[in-house]
């Protein structure tokens, strides 16, 4: 499975079966997220067999069930680009975990902070966790805006549109999709929205659009309005 037909086949899924993940598969998993945190400088944790995060009160809330395996987005409180980079960082973990046949789901606020399991330093955030396994079902899709709704200007090669089409099929919160792509030449600018974990909904995006864009096709602009 390409990085494109990982974006295609991922929804989120909240219902997980008891088949523990492979040690091979873990190994493999926890390899890439040294890659990522060596990349970002974040300190993204994989945590498995630690049901009690999803348990009780919080899986009922949170409608999640069978949920032991959590990857958990953390780094520097300082860092201004915090959010964005573990959206950036956590989706490229999200989407090798569908290429490896797993399941997953972002998740904000339902769960809790077991003492001793996720740790973070006193200098540090936990941003928000990743539920990882084997779903009971593979998510199916929904709502989504159009590429219209998402993108400023007209006339855009396909490479752009592809951009945006991919950043559609991207999770984001309570599916928001509050960001908006703009383009001068082969120069991007994506912004975020407003509304609860926008710059983590941005990182993500970002993510998707390179992936269907393709990377070499264009750069990310900071400066641009
Ligand atoms: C930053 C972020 C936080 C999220 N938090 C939750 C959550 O707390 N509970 C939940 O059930 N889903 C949560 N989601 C999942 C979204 O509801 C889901 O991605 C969105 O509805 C789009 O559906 P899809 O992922 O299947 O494409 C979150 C997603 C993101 C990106």
């Amino acid at each position: 499975m390409d990085l494109m037909e990982a974006v295609r086949a991922r929804h989120s899924v909240r219902s997980y079966l008891d088949t523990p993940i492979e040690a091979e598969k873990a190994d493999q998993l926890r390899a890439f997220i040294d890659e990522c945190n060596g990349e970002s400088g974040l300190r993204i944790q994989l945590i498995l067999e630690e049901p009690k995060a999803f348990s009780g009160f919080f899986a009922h809330y949170g409608m999640f069930s069978g949920v032991k395996n959590y990857i958990a987005l953390v780094g520097e409180k300082e860092d201004k680009d915090l959010e964005e980079k573990c959206g950036y960082q956590g989706e490229k973990i999200v989407l090798r975990a569908q290429q490896l046949g797993l399941n997953t789901c972002w998740v904000g606020l339902t769960y809790r902070k077991v003492p001793g399991v996720i740790r973070v330093r006193e200098y540090e955030k936990l941003v928000c966790v990743i539920a990882l396994g084997y779903g009971s079902t593979q998510g199916k899709a929904r709502r989504s805006k159009a590429v219209k709704d998402v993108v400023e200007g007209t006339g855009h090669p396909d490479w752009f549109i592809r951009g945006a089409e991919a950043a559609l099929l991207a999770p984001t919160a309570v599916n928001q999709q509050r960001f908006k792509f703009t383009r001068r030449s082969s120069l991007v600018l994506a912004k975020a929205g407003r509304g609860p974990y926008a710059k983590v909904d941005l990182g993500i995006v970002k993510c998707h659009f390179e992936i269907g864009a393709g990377k070499d096709r264009f750069m990310w602009d900071w400066e641009m309005k």
